[in-house]
């Protein structure tokens, strides 16, 4: 507690919240520019679409860039809205590296950076106000927990990646490798699918040419996208998905829910996407010059034959 409290008052001196000349302090609308990764999934669209509803809602002006995966897009974004004087910037990064060029640029021209959804790795925790989003690790770590339940610890597992080098595509890897570590589960081939339904589905067809009904028992894919691509691929090599193989992700995508309750899926770990109303709370907390929480969860819920026919009407998303 006393280092996030440290942190935070670092990082308030470093930025120099002095609030007069801000639109908060001449009662103007705020101004944010919002750097979002891509169009990539389903969950994408659905966090982009929270983000602009709920900036509408509050009456915040948002300059929105779609980085179409490429950092490079979304570096000029944000140098973009440093030229722009916008009051704050929200980074959805692509990727956890190459943040802390950009990242000093906006501190030295004193405005403040959420980053939300994905982390960022740089030397210095002061570059960013806060992070808002879900744990990626304990995503990861709970498919794998109700794996180790479900089989008895044995099985041989094709994973389907997120995007190479994106916190959630590294977090949801290691944490699940690590909670099977000494378990009989064993990832036998991993490919990436960039979160992407149709690669998920290119690389499901790859995987079925080389491994054969009965070479492997369990599909993990990094999110419901990949997984729902994989699913007709394993359909169209006329093996029955949720049966023949496990199918596992993350996102809780509503039609990730009903495939669950179809028998298509059989357990998928949420990552919510409606981040509009906790990233504008803390952007309205930062530019105002009050404390924030330095990291902040969402809760997520976990998915499977036990609950989703009661969920799936209920999915926002
Ligand atoms: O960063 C969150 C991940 O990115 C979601 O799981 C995935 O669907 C998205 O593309």
């Amino acid at each position: 507690m006393k280092r996030i409290t440290a942190l935070f008052l670092l990082y308030s001196f470093a930025m120099g919240f002095a609030l007069t000349g801000t639109a908060v302090a001449a009662g103007q609308p705020l101004i944010v520019g919002f750097a979002q990764t891509g169009a990539e999934s389903a969950w994408r669209t659905a966090n982009t679409k929270s983000m602009k509803d709920e900036a509408a809602k509050r009456g915040i002006t948002l300059k929105f860039s779609d980085g179409q995966g490429k950092q490079e897009n979304q570096l000029s974004a944000v140098k973009n809205f440093i030229a722009q004087h916008v009051d704050a910037i929200v980074i959805a990064p692509v990727v956890e590296t190459g943040w802390g060029p950009v990242l000093k640029e906006a501190r030295d021209a004193k405005i403040p950076v959420i980053i939300s959804d994905r982390t960022v790795k740089v030397d210095d925790d002061s570059l960013y106000a806060c992070f808002v989003g879900s744990d990626f690790k304990t995503e990861g770590k709970l498919v794998a927990d109700w794996l180790v339940k479900q089989t008895g610890g044995k099985g041989r597992i094709l994973e389907l990646q997120g995007t190479p080098g994106s916190a959630p595509a590294n977090d949801r890897h290691s944490a699940f490798a690590n909670a099977i570590a000494t378990t009989g589960l064993k990832i036998i081939d991993s490919q990436s699918g960039d979160f992407r339904r149709d690669n998920g589905k290119q690389v499901m067809e790859a995987f079925l040419k080389k491994y054969k009904k009965g070479d492997f028992d369990i599909v993990y894919a990094h999110n419901d996208d990949m997984a729902l691509g994989a699913i007709q691929a394993i359909e169209d090599a006329g093996l029955k998905p949720g049966k023949d193989v496990l199918v596992v992700s993350i996102d809780g995508l509503k039609e990730a829910v009903q495939a669950i309750v179809d028998g298509k899926i059989n357990c998928v770990v949420e990552c919510n996407p409606l981040a509009g109303p906790v990233v504008y709370d803390a952007v309205q907390k930062v530019v105002a010059g009050q404390p924030v929480p330095r990291i902040s969860y969402n809760k997520d819920e976990l998915f499977d034959a036990t609950n989703a026919k009661a969920a799936v009407s209920t999915r926002q998303y």
